[in-house]
C-alpha cells in the first residue's frame, strides 16, 4: 500500500486539539508546528482525516518542502516534483498560498511562478501543448516561512468547517471547527447537561451532538480528492462506510439545549440540525437571556455571545454584565464563553480560570473558561 505524507493544518490555536483528535484516531504525529501537524498514512488516511477531524481546517497530501531563497530556486524545486503522477492531463490545478518572514514575499509573484512550473512540467510529461484544465479539480498550496517552502494538494477543497448541514447562519456565525474546537477544550461529556443561551444557528450544539453520537462532520459534503484519478473510489466508500459504523447513533445526551433571543434564527438552527441528523436530541427554545435560568444543579454554559466586532446595535457590555450575575449563581457550573471583546473579565465580574486565544473566521477572540466543581459520584446534572 502506497504511503503518503498527510498534513493537517489548523487555525492558530487550536494545533494541540487537532493532534489530540489525531491520537484518538491512532495516529502517530510526525511533526506539529506552525497550524500544522503532519502524519504518514495511506490514501485511506487521507479520507478518513477528511471525514473525520472536527477541528482541521484542511487535509493536504505533502508533495514536498526545500529552501528557496530566488524564484530561480523556486521554479527548479517545483517543476522536478513528479506533477504528472498526480495530476491528469485535463485536471484544473488552481495554486494558492501564503508567504510570511521569507525573501519570496510577494504571494501572487510566487503563485504565477509556481504555476509556470507545474505547467511546464506536465507539458513537458503529458507532451501536449496548451493544458485545457477543464478536468476534476487538484487545487495546489503552498506555504513559505523563514524561505522554506512547502507544497501540498489540497484534498479538502472547500475547508473542513464547512459540515454540509448550515445553509442559513446569523448575522455572526461561529465556524463549525471553532464550534468543535470549543467543546472539545470544554472536555464536555454526553453525560453532562450542555446550554448555549446565545445559540444563534446552533453550531455549538450541532457540534456536540454530533461528538456525543460519535458521528463523523463530514459525512453530508464531498472532498476534492474523491474525484483523484490516483486514489481509487472504494478508499473514499469504505472509509464513509468505517465512518458511519463507528458513530453511535443510539446515543442519548443527558440534555442539549440552545435559547436565543431571535426567532427566526432557531427556526434556521432546527433546520440546520435536522440536516446535521442530530435534531431529535437538542431542544431549541426562544428566550432572552434575561430569562435564562435551570433548575439543574451541574452543567455546562459553552457559548459565543454577542460582540461588538460584529454586532453594531447590542450594548453588549451591559449585556455581560448581566450574563455575570446569572451565571455565577449558578457557581457549581461551569462555563466557556467566546468572545472577541478583550474586557470581558471586567463586566462579567469574575475573572477565568483559564483564557486561551482562538480565532473564529479571522477574527481574534479569547475563549474564557470558568471550571465548576466535579459534581459527587453519581451526581450528574438531573434535577436536583
Ligand atoms: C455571536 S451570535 C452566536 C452565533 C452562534 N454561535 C451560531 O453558531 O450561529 C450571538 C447570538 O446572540 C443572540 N442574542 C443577542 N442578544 C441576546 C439576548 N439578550 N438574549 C438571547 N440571545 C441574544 C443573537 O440573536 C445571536 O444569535
Amino acid at each position: 500500500m502506497r504511503e503518503y505524507k498527510i498534513m493537517i493544518t489548523t487555525t492558530f490555536g487550536v494545533e494541540s486539539v487537532v493532534k489530540h483528535e489525531l491520537r484518538k484516531l491512532n495516529y502517530e504525529i510526525d511533526r506539529a508546528e506552525n497550524g500544522r501537524v503532519e502524519i504518514t498514512g495511506s490514501a485511506g488516511d487521507l479520507a478518513r482525516c477528511n471525514l473525520r477531524l472536527r477541528t482541521a481546517e484542511r487535509v493536504y497530501l505533502k508533495l514536498g518542502e526545500f529552501t528557496a531563497r530566488d524564484f530561480d530556486e523556486l521554479y527548479e524545486n517545483i517543476r522536478t516534483l513528479p506533477w504528472a503522477d498526480i495530476i491528469p492531463y485535463r485536471g484544473e490545478f488552481p495554486v494558492r498560498g501564503k508567504s510570511s518572514r521569507s525573501e519570496l514575499h510577494s504571494v501572487p509573484a510566487c503563485q504565477s511562478i509556481i504555476k509556470k512550473a507545474v505547467v511546464d512540467s506536465l507539458q513537458q510529461k503529458h507532451g501536449q501543448g496548451r493544458l485545457p484544465e477543464d478536468g476534476s479539480l487538484y487545487p495546489v498550496f503552498f506555504s513559505i516561512l523563514d524561505d522554506r517552502v512547502i507544497v501540498a494538494l489540497d484534498s479538502s477543497g472547500t475547508g473542513l468547517h464547512k459540515r454540509g448541514y448550515r445553509q442559513e447562519a446569523g448575522e455572526a456565525p461561529l465556524q463549525e471547527t471553532t464550534a468543535a474546537a470549543m467543546v472539545l477544550l470544554s472536555r464536555w461529556d454526553r453525560d453532562r447537561v450542555l446550554m448555549d443561551p446565545f445559540c444563534g444557528s446552533g453550531t455549538i450544539l450541532i457540534e456536540a451532538a454530533l461528538l456525543a453520537r460519535k458521528q463523523a462532520p463530514g459525512l453530508k459534503r464531498s472532498f476534492a480528492g474523491e474525484n483523484w484519478f490516483f486514489l481509487p473510489p472504494k478508499t473514499w466508500r469504505q472509509a464513509r462506510k468505517k465512518a458511519r459504523q463507528a458513530s453511535w447513533l443510539e446515543a442519548e445526551p443527558r440534555l442539549i439545549a440552545g435559547y436565543d433571543i431571535d426567532g427566526e434564527l432557531l427556526k434556521s438552527a432546527r433546520e440546520n440540525a435536522g440536516r446535521a441528523g442530530v435534531d431529535d436530541i437538542i431542544h431549541f427554545q426562544e428566550r432572552p437571556f434575561r430569562e435564562f435560568s435551570t433548575s439543574r444543579k451541574y452543567g455546562y454554559v459553552i457559548t459565543n455571545p454577542p460582540y461588538g466586532v460584529r454586532l453594531k446595535s447590542q450594548n453588549v457590555r451591559e449585556l455581560y454584565r448581566e450574563m455575570g450575575e446569572k451565571l455565577r449563581e449558578l457557581n457549581t457550573w461551569s462555563y466557556y464563553i467566546l468572545t472577541a471583546e478583550k474586557e470581558f473579565e471586567k463586566y462579567f465580574g469574575k475573572k477565568a480560570s483559564k483564557r486561551r486565544k482562538l480565532y473564529n473566521g479571522g477574527i481574534e477572540c479569547q475563549f474564557y473558561q470558568y471550571y465548576g466543581p466535579w459534581p459527587p459520584s453519581g451526581d450528574d446534572g438531573s434535577n436536583e
